[in-house]
């Protein structure tokens, strides 16, 4: 480990977002600690990044540990110095969280507060959070900008809200930190190895992998919630990032805490184009050269119509934005699922994982 790397905590590190984090990070020359209970991950996801990462590999170490278990957390961060905090850990099924919604409280809000509580007593005061574009609720209109107005249509929706909350008054009373709240769009997509990636337990709530075990025979057709909104062809409309883009946000995040003149503020992490349920399944249609049987269905209680980012505040103060195209998107989709990939190609294209150099 380089004595000049500078150090980031990654709460939720073996999950999904998290372990594509850890591995641009690593590359973009930060050592690493992962933290995470493993309830919804694998510890295998954190030998695999460390393989990926290659030489840079030796600058991740990894804890199990939940994030309410304070001692836990305190010996942490008595054993050493963290430089910013990124905070993935947390439960996150919108529909799990309407039929448990204490779980939902306890988990996201008490580890968050335990988390910000301890950061605050060893003089840890940087932070990246991750949002989620749940905030905007049913929006009004698109693009969606960070000024909008904030709603929540389940507990897990209220649980970003209120910790964006937290995170705003704690700077509020103390100018020392500095804390970026990330609002997510649709994440999708994997590592082009297919090494690291989402493999979620049981149905799949969301599209990209519903559409990717329907190509892979593990699901006899997709289920179209809904084709009567007020769209192109009917169906909902989303802003899909790949994961990897979005990972690198969180390092452009990290070089933004940097800025003397930084708070508390917020970001969309989006692309910002809207791509509709049936125009995703065309693009894998045509990258997979397979079919994809559909069934149509009622809309799905607590979905929106038409939710994508204003990217412009991202763009202008983070100096980041997407470098995956929409079409290369659902290509390395398909390939992460089929495992069919070019892990050297698309890196060489991808550049060496560093954000707009
Ligand atoms: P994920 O479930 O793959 O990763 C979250 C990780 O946190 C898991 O590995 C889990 O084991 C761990 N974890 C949960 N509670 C913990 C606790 N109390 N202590 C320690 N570890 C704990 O999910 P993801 O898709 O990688 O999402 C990461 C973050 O991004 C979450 O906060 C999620 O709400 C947010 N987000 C995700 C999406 C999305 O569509 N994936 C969209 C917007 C926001
Ligand atoms: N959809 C289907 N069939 C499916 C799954 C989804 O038609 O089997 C449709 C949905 O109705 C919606 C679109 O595909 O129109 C996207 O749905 P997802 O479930 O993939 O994503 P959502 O936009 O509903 O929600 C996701 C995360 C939330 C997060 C939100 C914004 O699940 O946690 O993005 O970041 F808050």
């Amino acid at each position: 480990m380089t004595d000049m790397a500078q150090k980031i905590l990654v709460t939720g590190g073996a999950g999904y977002i998290g372990s594509h984090t850890l591995l641009q990070l690593l590359l973009g020359g930060y050592a690493a600690v992962g933290v995470d209970n493993l309830d919804n991950s694998s510890q295998v996801a954190i030998q695999r990044v460390q393989e990926l990462a290659g030489e840079y590999g030796q600058n991740l170490s990894f804890h199990k540990m939940d994030l309410r278990d304070k001692p836990a957390l305190e010996k942490l961060f008595a054993s050493m110095k963290f430089d910013a905090v990124i905070h993935f850990a947390g439960l996150k099924a919108v529909g799990e969280s309407v039929a448990k919604p204490l779980n939902y409280y306890d988990n996201n809000l008490s580890g968050t507060i335990t988390l910000l509580e301890v950061m605050a007593a060893h003089g840890c005061k940087r932070f990246v959070f991750s949002s989620s574009a749940t905030v905007y609720g049913w929006p009004k209109e698109v693009p969606c900008t960070e000024e909008f107005p904030l709603s929540a249509a389940s507990p897990y929706g209220r649980t970003k809200l209120f910790i964006e909350e937290i995170c705003r008054d704690i700077y509020h009373s103390d100018s020392e930190w500095k804390i970026i709240l990330l609002r997510y769009f649709n994440p999708v997509g994997a590592h082009p190895s297919g090494y690291i990636g989402e493999d979620p337990r049981g149905v799949p709530n969301n599209l990209m992998p519903f559409v990717q075990q329907v190509a892979v025979g593990r699901r006899p057709a997709l289920t179209v919630f809904g084709n009567d909104y007020s769209t192109k062809d009917g169906t909902g409309v989303r802003d899909y990032i790949h994961v990897l883009d979005l990972a690198d946000g969180h390092i452009a995040a990290l070089r933004k805490l940097s800025d003397p003149s930084i708070g508390c503020e917020v970001y969309n992490l989006g692309t910002g184009k809207g791509t509709s349920v049936l125009e995703i399944v065309a693009s894998f249609e045509k990258a997979s050269k397979q079919k994809i049987p559909l069934v149509m269905a009622g809309r799905r209680p607590g979905d929106t119509e038409t939710v994508y980012a204003s990217t412009d505040k991202a763009e202008r103060e983070l100096k980041w934005k997407i470098q995956i195209s929409k079409q290369e998107v659902v290509r390395l989709s398909r390939a992460s699922s089929s495992g069919k990939t070019s892990k050297g190609r698309f890196l060489e294209s991808h550049g060496n994982g560093r954000v707009n150099g």
